[in-house]
């Protein structure tokens, strides 16, 4: 099994699916559409989409039933990137190789693209709910945690708390508590979706959540990493945005090696506890290839 083939089947399966959920459509509103939409295709590793489906493929699923959640956690994510480029936030002109939304349509399009974002998956999860692509059962539950974990209490929390801490120096342990909400939260829910999409039961679950969180605490320190050190052009961000914003991140924290050192070190957590789930190689590759990634 190659992963990287399955990993562009994937994404192959995504970027079609998320055309269809925003299609062009002439109306009065067509403007925050065309920016929703912008930045939805704009690319993106696509790694969110990924784990829904392939949790839902190593819990006994097909992979398509999943898919609409899929789409869904890959909007949610593009809302809080759209609102973390912002002005107001991280103040950053590139994201993902183009102009940030409000570079491209102004910040009031970008604020509303953003909030549209963040609404639509809802209503995508409860279709497949009504059309029982998904059971109805499932699709309650991963409503609940999808706002569980993208709000106060996920997401939404660790960007407050990171715009909060900027030109301080909080304790590691804050630094830490702020990435398990603000990249951790929705990657655990990606894991813990899947499982439930496949109709798992509560053990599974329970270790699809444990292994997104460390997934997510080691994917925010990579970015950390590659925030000093990537290549701009492969990147599709600014390098040194965190420096230029006065970010005290894990790595500022505890230097470049023990940042390293730690990310290695919860990516190897993480894959150990992919041992709970059969027909589990690709998962593990994907872990790995995650922590070596250049962008
Ligand atoms: C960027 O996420 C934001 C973080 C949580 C670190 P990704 O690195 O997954 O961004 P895309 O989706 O590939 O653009
Ligand atoms: C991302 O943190 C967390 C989000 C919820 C968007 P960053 O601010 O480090 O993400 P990038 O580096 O801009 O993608
Ligand atoms: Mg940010
Ligand atoms: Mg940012
Ligand atoms: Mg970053």
């Amino acid at each position: 099994m190659d992963v990287e083939e399955r990993l562009a089947d994937y994404a192959e399966m995504t970027e079609e699916a998320l055309q269809r959920y925003l299609p062009e459509v002439e109306c009065l509103q067509k403007s925050v559409a065309d920016a929703a939409r912008y930045s939805l295709s704009a690319g993106g590793k696509r790694i969110r989409p990924v784990l829904v489906m392939e949790f839902c493929r190593v819990c006994g699923g097909e992979p398509e039933t999943a898919l609409p959640v899929a789409c869904a956690i890959e909007m949610m994510h593009t809302f809080s990137l759209i609102h973390d480029d912002l002005p107001c936030m991280d103040d950053d002109d590139m994201r993902r190789g183009k102009p940030s939304c409000h570079k491209a349509f102004g910040e009031a399009a970008a604020v509303l693209a953003g909030d549209a974002l963040a609404i639509l998956p809802f209503q995508i999860i409860a279709e497949a709910g009504l059309k029982k692509t998904l059971s109805q059962d499932a699709a309650l539950r991963i409503i609940k945690l999808l706002s569980e974990l993208s709000g106060i209490s996920g997401m939404i929390g660790g960007q407050t708390v990171d715009l909060e801490n900027e030109g301080k120096q909080p304790p590691v342990g804050v630094i830490l508590e702020m990435y398990r909400m603000k990249t951790g939260a929705l990657l655990e829910f990606c894991c813990k979706a899947g499982c439930i999409a496949a109709g798992a039961g509560a053990d599974k679950q329970l270790s699809a959540g444990s292994y997104g969180q460390r997934l997510g605490l080691a994917f925010q320190i990579v970015d950390d990493i590659l925030d000093i050190t990537a290549d701009e052009k492969l990147l599709g961000k600014p390098v040194g945005s965190d420096k230029a914003d006065g970010k005290y991140t894990y790595v500022t924290a505890v230097g470049f090696e023990k940042a390293r050192e730690q990310a290695r070190s919860l990516t190897a957590q993480a894959a150990e506890l992919l041992a709970d789930f059969e027909d589990n190689e690709f998962l593990v590759g994907l872990t790995n290839m995650l922590l070596d990634r250049q962008y």
